[in-house]
């Protein structure tokens, strides 16, 4: 990218660029490039094959990236912890990106799998992962997931408040059953603002507070049913540096250190958040430097009191999923605004927030290229644009596309892997997109998509077979 000055109306990250085709490695997975026509190769697929196969919007999933980084994570954390003498556990995230394909990839590599909600749970089981290496998550899970979670001998249920400690407890005494636990502890560390600042008692629906968490802790240890495993917290998303993790895990060993005086303490879940690249200006921290730094951080503070370093969980999603996600979409309309001094190209996609809901619910800033051609025009600053009926329906917010950009022309969007197809709506009776996941040039349904019968399908006051 050149160093060029900005466009009025343009955010002072984003400068022009020399080209306006290219692909910035850290945002794309490590497959994408341009054949010799100019157009998008993912996972040995070209996204005009794509189109014709599957449509647009299109879901797409390099599976070779998954896996690798699957693989990377793992292997960074176990480098990281047997260097201080302890075990790791990653958990992936399935929040992110749940499917029984993607299940299986990062089993397969050695992960561990985190739920949230009995759905959630239920797919992770119909995909063949092991119950005892599931982590259940949720602040409101409800006494049928808890007995389902209990049933099938999920490894360990996180609890995260005194309703349900008991509720959870009842349950386990009603099967014979003694349930691992973590309590959810709130550092008050706050990563994405990064102000790491303690408030005893953080404003959100997470956890327990430290000042609250013995209390819990002895109660847990009081009961037959329960089984207290460790601590777990998790500070937020999208985070670059090792600092918020240090500052997390230096509260968490202090509470842990106090605990043991209870009783050995066998494990502490720093959960996930480890963030990655959506435009060409953001510059993640490397797996291996973030495993290094947090665990050395935790081994370090163990030292300082004294204490042995217990074996550490985390719970990475966006990290494993997210670079290895593009989504296809067709132009279909641009439009030129004028704005004072200043011209913004609109450019309207066939999806929107129904399949990206991240720019409108947080802000999110992603990026796009023409994905059927390479251009030599001019780069025109663009805003992606769904076809949604809300002014708030934007894909990419602020991107430079060659200027010819036009009806029909094949957009990519990358980084879509984590909380795009996990966060879509059927808002305006939208369908939702189908995922394929390509690999070594060939490309396969892993999620069917939606057709407008499905959608109608639901209501019970149309006459189909099944409605009420
Ligand atoms: C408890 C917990 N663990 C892990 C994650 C995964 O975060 P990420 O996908 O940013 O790694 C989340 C995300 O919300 C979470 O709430």
């Amino acid at each position: 990218m050149s160093a060029s000055s900005s466009h009025p109306v343009a955010p002072a990250w984003l400068t022009v660029p020399d080209d306006a085709n290219a692909l910035a490695a850290a945002v794309w997975p490590a497959s994408a490039h341009r054949d010799d026509d100019g157009q998008l190769i993912v996972g040995g697929v070209a996204a005009g094959r794509l189109r014709e196969r599957f449509g647009t919007p299109l879901y797409v999933l390099d599976e070779d990236e998954v896996r690798t980084r699957a693989r990377r994570t793992v292997t960074a954390f176990a480098a990281a912890t047997s260097a201080h003498g302890i075990r790791s556990r990653i958990y992936y995230a399935g929040k992110a990106f749940l499917s029984a394909e993607v299940v299986r990839w990062v089993t397969e590599e050695g992960l561990a799998v985190d739920v949230c909600s009995q759905g959630e749970l239920e797919l992770a089981l119909a995909a063949g992962a092991d119950p005892a290496r599931i982590g259940f998550h949720g602040n409101n899970k409800s006494v049928a997931e808890l007995e389902r979670a209990v049933d099938v001998g999920v490894g360990t249920i996180i609890v995260d408040s005194l309703i349900e400690l008991e509720r959870l407890a009842a349950v386990a005494a009603r099967r014979g059953a003694v349930q691992p636990v973590l309590l959810r502890v709130n550092s008050g560390v706050h990563a994405e603002t990064h102000d790491f600042l303690a408030t005893a008692h953080e404003d959100q629906k997470f956890g327990f507070a430290l000042d609250d968490a013995p209390a819990a802790v002895a109660r847990i240890r009081g009961l037959d049913t329960l089984g207290f495993v460790g601590l777990h917290c998790h500070i937020g998303s999208q985070i670059f540096g090792v600092a918020g993790f240090a500052e997390s895990a230096a509260r968490l060993v202090d509470l842990h250190a106090r605990l043991l005086e209870g009783g050995p303490i066998p494990l502490l879940n720093l959960g996930g958040g480890f963030g990655i690249a959506y435009t060409s200006v953001d510059d993640p921290t490397p797996i291996e430097q973030l495993a290094a730094g947090i665990v050395d951080a935790v081994a370090q503070e163990c030292a300082v009191r004294g204490i042995p370093v217990p074996d550490l969980a985390f719970e990475p999603g966006r990290a494993i999923v997210g670079t290895a996600g593009i989504t296809l979409y067709e132009v279909g309309t641009t439009k030129p605004v004028r704005l004072p001094g200043a011209q913004r190209l609109y450019v309207s996609v066939d999806g929107g927030m129904s399949d990206n809901a991240r720019p409108a619910l947080y802000g999110a800033e992603f990026s796009a290229r023409i994905a059927s051609r390479t251009s030599t025009a001019e780069p025109a600053l663009v805003r992606v644009v769904g076809k949604h009926c809300e002014s708030g329906d934007i894909v990419v917010d602020h991107e430079y596309l060659p200027g010819d950009v036009a009806p029909g022309d094949l957009l990519a969007v990358p980084a879509t892997g984590a909380y795009c197809f996990s966060l879509a709506s059927n808002y305006n009776y939208l369908p939702r997109p189908a995922v394929v996941a390509v690999r070594d040039g060939s490309a396969r349904v892993i999620v069917r998509g939606e057709t407008i019968a499905d959608l109608l399908h639901r209501d019970a006051g149309i006459a189909a077979e099944g409605n009420a």
